[in-house]
Parts: C-alpha cells; sequence; structure tokens
C-alpha cells in the first residue's frame, strides 16, 4: 500500500490539508486546525455503500474515469483513439513557498501532470494544470480541467450574467442535483458569463455564512461547473473551453491552464472580498504604479464621439484642467478613416485631415495643463473598409471559404499570424514611442466567431497571442498604464489584470444602472481598477435623466473621470464635476487603499456601500436610493468593520440638494453629525434619513478617540 502523507498549507484564517498517497486529495479547505495523518484519516474515511464501486473512491484535484469518478474528470484527450483514461500516480512533490508542486505520470499513456496548489497569507488558493506528453504520437487534448472539491453543506450558489450594457448582475440559487454549469464561448472574458461564482452554506450572505469563492483568470472561452454528485459531494471545475483539434501536444510539449483563484470565508461575502482583494492589490495588480494616485480621467468618448477638431479638444482639454482633471484621453475617431464605426479599423496612422498639424499640440497642450495624456486603441480588430485589409485581405482570424458575420462592422485580426502581431505591436510602439502617452484605452469590441488560423481552430491561442501582444507593448514601455475595455465590461478578468491597470466597467454611465454593475464587480475586484466616470445629465445608454449629486457620488466610489464634453456643459454643471473632483482627491487614498463593505440594509430600496481605513481610523460610507423606499422608515444604517471600542465622530459629506425639503425633518444626526462608538455603529447603526429615488448621501467617519 502507498504510504500517505499529509501536506498543510495555512493561510490567514484558513487551511487546506491534502493527503499525498498515489494521488493528492484534499481532506479540508477551510477553518485552520490541528490534525495528524492518522487521525484525520479515520475522522474522514468515506462509508462505502452497496450498489457501488466496491472501494472508496476520492475526489482528487484531476478526477480520473480510470479510478472511478464518474463526473465530469479533469482530463480528456486521445493519443490517434489510445491513451484516452489515463491514471496519473504521484511520482514527486516539492514543497514551495506558500504552496506545493504535485507530479504525477501515467507511464503506460505516456503523460505527466503537475499541479501547482498554493495559499498565500491572503487566504487565496491559486492552482493550475500542466499537462505534458511523454511519447511519441500528438496527444489531442480535449479538456484539462483545474478542479476543487467543495463540502457537502456548500448548497447555495450566486453566479453571475450580464450583457453589453448591464454587466455584473448577479443571481442566487440553489445548488441543485445536477449542478451548475456556465459556458462562455464569445472568444473573450464576454459581459454574458464572467468567469467567476460563489459557492455556501444555505442562505450566505454579506456578512455571514461559509463561502467558497471561485475566479478562473482567463480571458477567452471557459466553461465553470459545480457539480453535486450522485453520492452527494460537490466538486468546482473550471477550463478552458478548446474548440476540436485545438491543442495537440506533441512528444515533449506542454499545455498549462490558466489559473483558478479561490477563496474560502466564514464570514459571508464581505469575508471573501477583502481576501480577494488583498491579494488583487499584491499579487495581481503591476506593481510598479502601487503608490501613484490613480489620476482622474476626462475621456473624450460620449462628449464628441467621432467628431474631432484639434482645437475644439483642446478647448476640452483647457476646461478640463480647471475642473481638477488629471488625465486627457481622446478616444475612437483620431485615426486614418475613422469618421464612424463602419470603417478605419486597423489604419493606425494619425488621421492627416483631422489633425493637420499632428497630434504633437494636442499632447503638448494637454501636459502643459498638467495632464497626462491617453489614448484609445483597438488593436484586435479590422474593418473590411480599411487599407490595412485591402493590403492584407487574408489577416483574418476566419476560416477560408465562410463568410464570416460582423461585429460592430468589424472582423478579428488572427495575431498568430506573426506578419500581423508585428504590424500592431509597431503601431503601438510608434504611437508611445513618438508622443508623451501615459496610457492607452486597450478596446475589443467584437465577438469571436469561426476562430480560424491556417484552417485550425484558434481560440485558446488567440486569447495567449492577445496576452504577448500587451506583454511585449509593456516590456518596451513600462511607465504606459493600460485600461481594458470590450465594449465595457466584456474583458474583466485577473489574467488581464496582470498586466493592466484598470477596467472600464461598462459603457453604461447611468448613476442608477452603475450602482448595481459597481456592486456586481465589487466581489472579486477593489474598488480603484474599476473605471467609473460622470457622464451626462441625460444618459446616453438609457436615455435616463439624474443630477449630478448621484452621478458624482456614484462615480467617485472607483477610478473616478469624466466622460462628456465640458465645453457644452452649463456652469452648474461644471460646478458639480469640480466638486466631486475635489471630493474624490481628498478621498482617494481612504476609497482606493481601505477596505470595502458591502453594507446590508434593512430596506432592499438602499445599497450602501462603505470603506474603512486600514488602521480603522475613518470611513466613508455611501448611501444609495435606489427606488422608492418600501416604508415611510427606512431602518437603520449600521456600519460595519470599524474598531468598536473607538469612538467616531459621524458626519454627511455630501447629501441631495432637496434634502431638507421633502420631509418635515431629517434625522437630526445628519444636520449636526454625531459621535459613536465603533460598535454602536455596528449593531444599533443610526436613523435613515429619508432619500428620494436614484439620489444618494455621503457620510464620514472619523476616529476621535
Ligand atoms: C467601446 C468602448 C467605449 C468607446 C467605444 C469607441 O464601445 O466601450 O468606451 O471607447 O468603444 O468606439
Amino acid at each position: 500500500m502507498t504510504v500517505k502523507s499529509l501536506i498543510e498549507l495555512v493561510g490567514t484564517h484558513t487551511q487546506l490539508m491534502v493527503e499525498m498517497g498515489d494521488f493528492a486529495e484534499i481532506l479540508h479547505w477551510g477553518l485552520p486546525v490541528k490534525g495528524n495523518i492518522d487521525n484525520s484519516r479515520l475522522a474522514l474515511q468515506r462509508p462505502v455503500p452497496y450498489g457501488r464501486l466496491d472501494n472508496d473512491v476520492a475526489m482528487t484535484l484531476s478526477p480520473e474515469l480510470g479510478r472511478g469518478v464518474f463526473s465530469s474528470p479533469g482530463l480528456e484527450g486521445h493519443r490517434n483513439g489510445q491513451d484516452w483514461a489515463p491514471v496519473f500516480v504521484i511520482t514527486q512533490i516539492t514543497p514551495q513557498e506558500e504552496g506545493t508542486v504535485i507530479v504525477s505520470e501515467d507511464a503506460k499513456a505516456g503523460l505527466r501532470l503537475t499541479t501547482e496548489l498554493f495559499l498565500d497569507t491572503f487566504d487565496v488558493v491559486k492552482t493550475r494544470h500542466t499537462l505534458t506528453n511523454l511519447k511519441a504520437g500528438a496527444y489531442q487534448v480535449n479538456r484539462l480541467a483545474n478542479t476543487l472539491p467543495l463540502p457537502a453543506r456548500a448548497n447555495e450558489l450566486m453566479t453571475f450574467y450580464g450583457r453589453w450594457v448591464k454587466e455584473f448582475q448577479t443571481e442566487r440559487q440553489a445548488l441543485p442535483q445536477g449542478g451548475y454549469q456556465q459556458e462562455n464561448r464569445r472568444g473573450r472574458t464576454s459581459h454574458e458569463h464572467y468567469p467567476a461564482l460563489v459557492a455556501g452554506t444555505a442562505h450566505f450572505n454579506e456578512m455571514q455564512g461559509d463561502v467558497w469563492g471561485f475566479h478562473f483568470a482567463w480571458s477567452g472561452n471557459h466553461r465553470l461547473r459545480v457539480d453535486v454528485k450522485a453520492d452527494g459531494r460537490r466538486v468546482m471545475q473550471a477550463e478552458v473551453i478548446y474548440l476540436p483539434g485545438e491543442v495537440s501536444l506533441q512528444q515533449g510539449e506542454s499545455l498549462t491552464t490558466p489559473w483558478l483563484y479561490a477563496s474560502y470565508s466564514h464570514q459571508g461575502l464581505n469575508g471573501m472580498s477583502h481576501q480577494f482583494h488583498s491579494h488583487v492589490r499584491r499579487s495581481i495588480l503591476p506593481c510598479e504604479f502601487a503608490q501613484k494616485p490613480r489620476p482622474i480621467h476626462l475621456n473624450t468618448w460620449e462628449g464628441i464621439y467621432f467628431d474631432h477638431h484639434p482645437d475644439y479638444i483642446m478647448a476640452m482639454a483647457t476646461q478640463a484642467a480647471d475642473m481638477g482633471v488629471e488625465r486627457f484621453i481622446i478616444d475612437d475617431g483620431w485615426f486614418k478613416g475613422r469618421n464612424g464605426d463602419k470603417a478605419g479599423l486597423g489604419d493606425w496612422f494619425l488621421d492627416r485631415e483631422k489633425y493637420p498639424q499632428g497630434l504633437a499640440p494636442v499632447v503638448a497642450h494637454v501636459n502643459a495643463l498638467g495632464m497626462e495624456f491617453g489614448l484609445w486603441f483597438e488593436p484586435e480588430m479590422i474593418n473590411k473598409d480599411s487599407d490595412l485589409f485591402r493590403t492584407h485581405p487574408d489577416w483574418l482570424l476566419a476560416v477560408d471559404g465562410y463568410d464570416q458575420p460582423t461585429g460592430r462592422n468589424q472582423y478579428v485580426i488572427d495575431l498568430q499570424n506573426n506578419a500581423a502581431f508585428n504590424f500592431l505591436f509597431e503601431r503601438l510602439d510608434h504611437f508611445l514611442s513618438q508622443y508623451n502617452i501615459a496610457y492607452i484605452k486597450w478596446d475589443m469590441n467584437r465577438e469571436v466567431v469561426q476562430p480560424g488560423h491556417l484552417g485550425q481552430a484558434a481560440a485558446h491561442q488567440q486569447t495567449q497571442r492577445y496576452y504577448q501582444l500587451v506583454d511585449k507593448v509593456r516590456a518596451k514601455h513600462p511607465t504606459v498604464e493600460i485600461e481594458s475595455c470590450a465594449a465595457g465590461g466584456g474583458r474583466i478578468d485577473f489574467e488581464v489584470l496582470k498586466r493592466t491597470h484598470r477596467f472600464w466597467a461598462s459603457d453604461n454611465n447611468d448613476a442608477l444602472e452603475r450602482q448595481t454593475i459597481q456592486r456586481g464587480m465589487s466581489y472579486f475586484f477593489p474598488p480603484e481598477v474599476m473605471g467609473s466616470h460622470i457622464g451626462a445629465s441625460h444618459c446616453h445608454s438609457t436615455r435616463r435623466r439624474h443630477s449630478i449629486a448621484f452621478r458624482g457620488l456614484t462615480a467617485l466610489c472607483g477610478h473616478m473621470g469624466i466622460e462628456l464634453d465640458p465645453v457644452k456643459e452649463s456652469a452648474d454643471e461644471k460646478q458639480g464635476f469640480e466638486h466631486y473632483i475635489k471630493l474624490h482627491k481628498m478621498l482617494r487614498p481612504l476609497l482606493h487603499g481601505g477596505r470595502t463593505w458591502r453594507v446590508p440594509t434593512d430596506d432592499q430600496a438602499h445599497q450602501v456601500h462603505a470603506v474603512v481605513a486600514n488602521d480603522l481610523s475613518e470611513a466613508v460610507v455611501l448611501v444609495a436610493q435606489l427606488a422608492m423606499p418600501t416604508h415611510a422608515l427606512s431602518g437603520h444604517l449600521r456600519i460595519p468593520g470599524l474598531d468598536p471600542q473607538a469612538t467616531y465622530r459621524i458626519t454627511v459629506l455630501d447629501k441631495p440638494s432637496n434634502y431638507d425639503d421633502i420631509v418635515n425633518y431629517q434625522p437630526p444626526w445628519t444636520e449636526s453629525g454625531c459621535e459613536l462608538t465603533g460598535d454602536w455603529c455596528e449593531s444599533v447603526g443610526l436613523t435613515m434619513p429619508i432619500l428620494d429615488a436614484e439620489t444618494a448621501m455621503l457620510i464620514k467617519c472619523e476616529k476621535i478617540d
């Protein structure tokens, strides 16, 4: 019998106990406990019921049909019809800092599986597999999945869905017999199936319950599933969807899966988010700019669309600087032939008709005003109405002989075509070398249909080449920051964040919709990576109207910017922009460095978002009134996460202009402020004011002793 050993990976609040024998099995993933192999094994040994295989079957990190696991296996593939049911046996275990690397082999099938498993001090697990073909003859990989077990008490899910202008919507559901599955086949991370989900104990919520959150770091096609096996055991699986014939390993070649990130918390969703946010800040985000305050943006898109006149743009920049903007970005419309969304993509040359004096005077003007300059690109895309397509019609990511549907009138460039890849790099490099560009907005506005390279499926490789293109640009221009955008929030995930600095969360700047979108995004991402802009009072995507106060306070909570034409705005509106920009700058270190709390409310019509400083010295609380209050009185505002023993002064920083006109009187604390202990704030709270629908107020808590 194989000698078994136990490996313990310990975070700050969680522990992974992994038994190693012929295979690795996670025995425990939760709160830290002490154990030794004999006792743990004895305590956790499963019974073997009648009517099944005669021996117990473990749920390993890569379930195998050959061991008798009947749920979705970790690997599916074959070598010309052979070697299709491998059974791996551990040959080597190498401890690492915060983790372990496990090498397993099936000598008969000629395959090696290397599993990396880590748990960091922020209690985030990361795991991935590498499959290597050791034998002669190509090994065709159909599936290679990352698998983590869940305990049987995990019986509810929170999943994400969405669409363009409505990203990060959440759905709660029971985890049913038969499980849950989502597939994204859109060729980018997608708005529809964001690659993350949360499983938890019954009725888990923001503050309570055991939760296990999962984030699959991949910007292409994926499948996530949570299976409830017929025997009641639960398992989570995440994988890239490989298209037919896409992955074939010659002898000596390997395939590595993306990382699956996961985190357990016994303090509900907020606890889980704190762990992911800390991990993102320390281990995911490029570190070069960690200390730099995130500059306030003005992005030209909704202000002028394709209508570019340098003098006018410079006037916009002057006004932006007057309001306190720190980075000015020229969006789509600046390059050759780009007068609408039907032509020009691919022709990354300045439009000399629009910019007869070149771009330099505009950049110089922006810089002279003390602002950084940014520029929009959509490198992976091409319009058929472009010089690039006319010269290189064979550069499309497509299958010859088929007419591919367009998306926003455009097609995708085959990044595996080296000439195309080098051309795109050269064009980006040209602009970044020529001008003082601090930032690029890197867009990707269509879904990928029939992704073919030389006739073969190439979706997986296209995503890898996209990463390589960004990496190459970053290596040459390490001080340039990049925003990941894909028609708003279509490419938002941990893998792209390793090489970019922020996300355009949504093309929807409607503050009401943004409240929901931004909340959904907050489960896995800290606020500073979420681009959130004040749009025009008359929202372009929903036609709703909102006050500057509601728009300003909603944008305040992310990486703030303005998305409109300041030249055309009224003096009142401009005063508003200036006010919220000032407020954001004042609160920025707290908003972008503190701990985010999604605060439970007594009335569903409210949404409350708090950020508490890491040293608990201060906090800000945004109370957003999404709809009419359900009752005449809305209960209490309870603020979590403060120092329970300390006293805080609570004051209102910002409120709707009609605040006092809509009631006989509002709660007196909102007028005079009040002093309360942290535990009072958390357990008892303060009476909620009465607010009109689609308004918000901002509250500050400052520790006074
Ligand atoms: C996408 C982006 C927008 C804008 C346009 C430009 O839709 O999400 O913010 O950049 O492209 O065409």
